[in-house]
């Protein structure tokens, strides 16, 4: 059998479908035969399932994004993806169609039915019905919790007053006297990955985002509890945010390897560095604030010059992925926890004397393997202990000087994915996947409080 014209097989489906529809007694807004292909309800779907795997903002492969109609309008490598009305010269249709159709270039072909949905969609003018909020996360009042979020990230202010953890959707803040709550601040990101209160404990910094969608910096007014700025940086998720020491610069890393300086606060970008070749995920500033330092899934712990953007060395021997790193309070070190396990300080410095017999010349402490991914890691204000948070649930406390390890802090269910410790060191939070935030005392390891961050909605669920 020859194959049928595609504009006939779209007649044939569409006129069986009516039929169906007829004969089941469905609903008369399925009888609607002649309703034009809609690129929102009718293509995205597909384009989501099949192609944006590959064609969205941060994989432009063969240069063009299937993920929202402005970027399929865009032209591709080899020119405009569609030509409303003209299926014919519609470079996408070339591609799906076919014997063996060249797209997607992985996975299953798409079928017959899919095709001329695209192809008639072309036909009736290729016209975009995207809803105004379609792709908008924004909610205007705090979230219901059926099962407690886990505690992503974790701050303090640098007067003690405040702390301030992730929610979903959320900042949830509270007075660290009494553990009291203090405000819930909702944002359009749904998930906030790192949170940083300014040096005057006066605004608190928040990278956050929508996964593959939305990469945001939002500040907050920690006495007004006002969002005062949120700037959409990215269109995939940022992290490590820090403050310079002039507190008039923010430093961000972000899924799409860049390592960003913001002005504040007028947000505009001063530096945008794109040396990583995987995620940066941390970003800390030596004291000077002239140089920054960027950690990522590459490996790597990268100097940069702060102003010019210039890469300025590997600071570190390339081992493991960075998953969690901190600037020492007071000396220019940093401390890092590694995808394999590892725990080491580094001098934040050019590592110019590296040479065959020793090209780890920065090290200075290579503390014991740890049984996983380390998550969290922290130095204590005075520089004197480190913590860092292992994949069995414990945090583990060494001494910074000899390496020593001086107390193990159990008892959470499941990891723990942030750390801080109190400005006077007396008290150390951590935050955990179980969703509760515990205080200790790292002098004796003494478990000192317990927070549940998020009310916990019981309504619509069954009891025992
Ligand atoms: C696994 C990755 C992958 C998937 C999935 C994929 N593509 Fe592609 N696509 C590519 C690559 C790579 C190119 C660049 C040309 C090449 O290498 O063939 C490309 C090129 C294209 C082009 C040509 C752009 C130009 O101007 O040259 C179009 C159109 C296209 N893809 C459409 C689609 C559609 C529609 C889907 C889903 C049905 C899809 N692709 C799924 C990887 C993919």
């Amino acid at each position: 059998m020859t194959p049928l014209p595609v504009h006939l097989a779209s007649f044939r489906l569409r006129t069986l479908s009516s039929l169906a529809a007829l004969t089941l007694g469905w609903p008369a807004s399925l009888l609607a035969v002649d309703a034009p292909v809609s690129w929102f309800k009718d293509i995205t779907p597909l384009f989501k399932r099949s192609c944006n795997g590959c064609h969205n903002p941060n994989k432009l492969k063969g240069e063009i994004d299937t993920s929202s109609y402005v970027g399929f309008l865009k032209p591709g490598k080899n020119g405009p993806s569609f030509v409303p009305n003209d299926p014919a010269k519609s470079l996408v249709l070339a591609e799906i169609t076919g014997k063996e159709p060249s797209m997607p270039k992985e996975g299953d072909a798409l079928t017959v039915a899919e095709t001329t949905l695209i192809e008639q969609w072309i036909r009736e003018g290729a016209k975009d019905d995207t809803p105004v909020d379609a792709y908008s996360t924004r909610i205007s009042a705090p979230p219901t919790y059926t099962s407690q979020p886990v505690v992503a990230a974790l701050a303090i202010s640098p007067d003690g007053r405040w702390l301030a953890s992730s929610g979903y959707h959320e900042v949830l803040v509270f007075e660290t006297e009494g553990l009291k709550p203090y405000g819930r601040w909702v944002g359009e990101s749904t998930r906030i990955e790192s949170l940083a209160f300014s040096m005057d404990s006066r605004s608190l910094a928040v990278a956050a985002g929508v996964p593959a969608r939305l990469g945001e910096v939002q500040i907050w007014n920690v006495e007004t509890g006002h969002q005062s700025v949120a700037w959409k940086i990215s269109a995939d998720s940022v992290y490590g945010v820090s403050w310079s020491p002039s507190g008039d610069r923010l430093a961000v890393a972000g899924a799409d390897k860049a390592v960003r300086v913001l002005a504040y606060p007028s947000g505009k970008e001063l530096m945008r560095f794109d040396n990583h070749s995987d995620w940066s995920l941390q970003t800390a500033w030596l004291p000077s604030g002239t140089r920054l330092i960027s950690g990522s899934r590459d490996r790597a712990i990268k100097l940069i010059d702060a102003t010019s953007g210039q890469f300025i060395d590997d600071i570190n021997k390339l081992l493991e992925p960075i998953t969690c790193l901190v600037r020492h309070p007071k000396e220019e070190t940093v401390l890092y926890g590694g995808g394999e396990g590892g725990l080491r300080i580094y001098k934040a410095k050019e590592n110019q004397d590296r040479t065959s017999g020793n090209n780890d010349v920065n090290l200075v402490r290579d503390f014991e393997r740890q049984p996983g991914p380390v998550q969290a890691v922290a130095f204590s204000p005075d520089g004197s202990r480190i913590a860092a948070a292992v994949p069995n649930g414990e945090v583990r406390l060494y001494a910074a000087a000899n390496g020593q390890r001086t107390a193990t802090l159990g008892g959470h269910d499941g990891a723990v994915f942030s750390l801080c410790f109190s400005p006077d060191g007396t008290a150390l939070y951590t935050g955990s996947f179980d969703g509760l935030i515990r205080r200790f005392d790292p002098a004796t390891g003494r478990l000192t409080a317990i927070l549940q961050p998020v009310p916990i909605s019981t309504a619509n669920t069954a009891g025992p």
